[in-house]
């Protein structure tokens, strides 16, 4: 599924009615009764890029209120149908796993056969690399949340389309925004372009600092290219190295 080829940008469209009202819905469950109009929310979104309730969950550093968000946005993806022959095709949608105050996100493509039986990210052969990468940087999967672009396996686990990740996208921004990481490591091209918004490819992205928000990024290979092409495993544990030296986590 992961390739290390760029794909070209993805178009943002207009909110249907349905998903404003969808929207709107979350909100209130979040305790938001009330929205700007259009014209400042927009000046609004531009002066702050966090939404008001993952703003004052992250400023009283509140894990139970980012939880809350979490399982907002977790209830809109189990009925999401954005992408209706990906919606057709699931079992489950794949949000994401690991506590909401997560330190660390590991960012990564789309769910495989595994993850789509499970509902859980990062349970096949990837995920059992991607928790060994884990434990190689002293860490557990406990301690960070595990999320991909894209909540639905695409069939035949073919790279996810750009129409799929705008639709998406939405709710991997959201979720980030809830958990408000200090640091996203990104698996791969398709989970690397989409948060940075580039086409640059993953070998050039991969070992070098970004933001996205308040999180500082690095990028990695894939798990799954790893699996094909064993030699690059050094690359990655450079990046892990870069990884642990700005956490302040002895290798
Ligand atoms: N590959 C991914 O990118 N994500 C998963 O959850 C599993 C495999």
């Amino acid at each position: 599924m992961e390739g290390t080829g760029g794909r070209p940008r993805q178009g943002t469209g207009r909110p249907s009615a349905r998903a404003l009202k969808q929207r709107l819905e979350s909100l209130a469950a979040a305790g938001v009764l009330e929205v700007p109009r259009a014209g400042r929310a927009r000046k609004a979104a531009a002066a702050a890029p966090l939404e008001a309730p993952a703003r004052s969950a992250a400023a009283a550093n509140d894990p139970a209120a980012r939880q809350r968000l979490l399982d907002v946005i977790r209830g809109e993806v189990a009925v999401c149908r954005r992408c209706e022959n990906l919606a057709c095709a699931r079992q489950n949608t794949v949000f994401g796993a690991g506590p909401a105050d997560a330190r660390l996100c590991f960012f990564g493509e789309a769910p495989g056969a595994d993850e789509d039986a499970s509902g859980m990210p990062f349970v096949g052969r990837a995920g059992q690399l991607l928790t060994k990468i884990i434990e190689a940087c002293t860490l557990s999967r406990e301690q960070v949340y595990i999320l991909n672009v894209l909540k639905c396996r695409p069939p035949e686990n073919r790279a996810p389309l750009p129409a799929e990740v705008a639709n998406c996208r939405e709710y991997f921004e959201r979720q980030l925004q809830a958990i408000a990481p200090e640091f996203i490591c990104c698996l791969g091209t398709t989970a690397a372009q989409s948060l940075l918004q580039t086409d640059e490819p993953i070998g050039k992205l991969r070992g070098r600092w970004f933001t996205h928000g308040t999180a500082q990024v690095i990028c990695t290979y894939h798990p799954s290219y790893l699996l094909r092409n064993p030699g690059a495993k050094r690359h990655v544990w450079d990046d892990m190295k870069l990884l642990m030296s700005r956490m302040g986590i002895d290798a």
